[in-house]
């Protein structure tokens, strides 16, 4: 019994790097779209955006939905695992505690949130028909960045009450900080036209409307504790099978004007990242995207051994769009050689390569077993790998 102990404590603080004052964890708090949705939404229960039917999440698990929006990991679970950090539960799961969070942190995304409020709050419903349903609903439910952010004032409000401000503070400077947003305040905002911000902005001033919205959402982070933060930039997003099937020009290609606003998005991000990084005391700051690999692999799928980068694995017959995948849908053979899962969001499988370059790009090491930073990552594989 005593060595059994003996054992169990030794294990725990291995894994418990001790935050000085403060022996927690290092976990993370995850602030996302339905990129990083591990179930949020599952719990909102007006939310067009859902992923809680067959066959999301088949190749997770059980291989039931559990409220990604994908058949496997997201880029965040890959990223978390690689680097030694406990996957951390969705805010609305009711199984959630202070016990729970102190040892797996959080995660707040939610699908069809944006950086902006009013984003997504319009939704367009695609019923098996050519014509698209507008759905209007000011109460559609999903957590925008800045309601994600009152939610994490929420916790903080209550570890402080469960350890102490003192022992919380450090929990909280500890902790690692992902946000990744960005794709919805174009693709479900400024991009349609029955939303006021694409009548109201041109591409460059919305573009600075953006960045001065997350540029103050991130002041926020920082004031409440954050210093060790990353942001995803966006992909491709012209070239998601859902922008494919709605051009204009009806060739099925990549909507460049998209492509275009995901790059200077991605450029403006990653300077306000730099800015803040040097201007915020003791923040590390980080911006990683990975466009050009996404980019690299929708051209020449084969070189990374998958076989098709246009249309979605899980499809509806001929029916295109699909709002999303339904246990009607009927799946491409191999999910491990597609880009695309849904009209949306990508495999499990290219998710692995998205998250592989971001870990290279920023030089990630394990947090639990720190190696000396090397020339060659072992978690950046070459092309054959895949
Ligand atoms: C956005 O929503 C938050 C609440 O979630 C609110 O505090 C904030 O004032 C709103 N910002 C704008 C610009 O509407």
């Amino acid at each position: 019994m005593k060595a059994y102990l003996g054992l169990a404590i030794t294990v725990v603080s291995v894994f418990a790097i001790a935050i000085d004052g403060c022996h927690c964890k290092i976990v993370q708090f995850i602030f996302g779209d339905s990129l990083s949705d591990v179930g949020n939404n599952k719990y909102l229960g007006r939310s067009l955006a859902q992923a809680s039917l067959p066959y999301y999440g088949i190749d997770y698990g059980n291989g039931l939905p559990n409220g990604r929006f994908t058949n496997g990991r997201t880029v965040a679970d890959i990223i978390g695992d690689k680097t030694g950090l406990p996957r951390p539960p969705a805010f609305l799961d009711p199984s959630l505690t202070e016990d729970i969070i102190l040892e797996n942190g959080v995660n707040y995304a939610s699908g069809g949130g944006g950086i902006l409020n009013e984003t997504g709050s319009i939704l367009i419903a695609f019923h098996k028909a050519p014509a698209p349903v507008l759905t209007v609903d000011a109460e559609i439910q999903r957590f925008s960045l800045y309601k994600q952010i009152e939610l994490f004032e929420g916790t903080q409000e209550l570890i402080r009450s469960k350890i102490g401000k003192e022992k919380a503070d450090k929990f909280f400077q500890g902790s690692r900080y992902v946000v990744a947003l960005g794709s919805n305040d174009f693709i479900n905002n400024y991009l349609m036209p029955v939303y006021a911000d694409s009548w109201t902005y041109n591409d460059n001033s919305f573009m600075d409307y953006l960045m001065e919205t997350l540029g103050a959402q991130l002041k926020l982070l920082h004031k409440r504790g954050a210093r060790q933060l990353m942001v995803f930039g966006l992909g491709p997003m012209g070239c998601i099978p859902l922008q494919r099937v709605l051009s204009t020009s009806g060739t099925g290609g990549c909507q460049s004007r998209t492509n275009k606003l995901a790059l200077s998005f991605n450029k403006a991000a990653s300077k306000l990242l730099n800015d803040l990084s040097s201007s915020l005391p003791n923040a590390n700051y980080r911006f990683g995207d990975a466009y050009d690999v996404v980019d690299d692999l929708i051209k020449n799928p084969s070189k990374y051994g998958f076989e098709n980068s246009d249309k979605p694995c899980c499809s509806f017959g001929r029916i295109r769009p699909a709002l999303t995948c339904v246990p009607a849908s009927t799946l491409c053979k191999d999910r491990s050689k597609y880009v695309f899962w849904d009209e949306y969001h990508p495999t499990d499988a290219a998710n692995e390569l998205i998250a592989n370059e971001i870990i290279k790009k920023l030089g990630f090491l394990r947090v639990d077993k720190p190696e000396p930073p090397s020339q060659e990552p072992a978690a950046a594989p070459s092309p054959e790998e895949f």
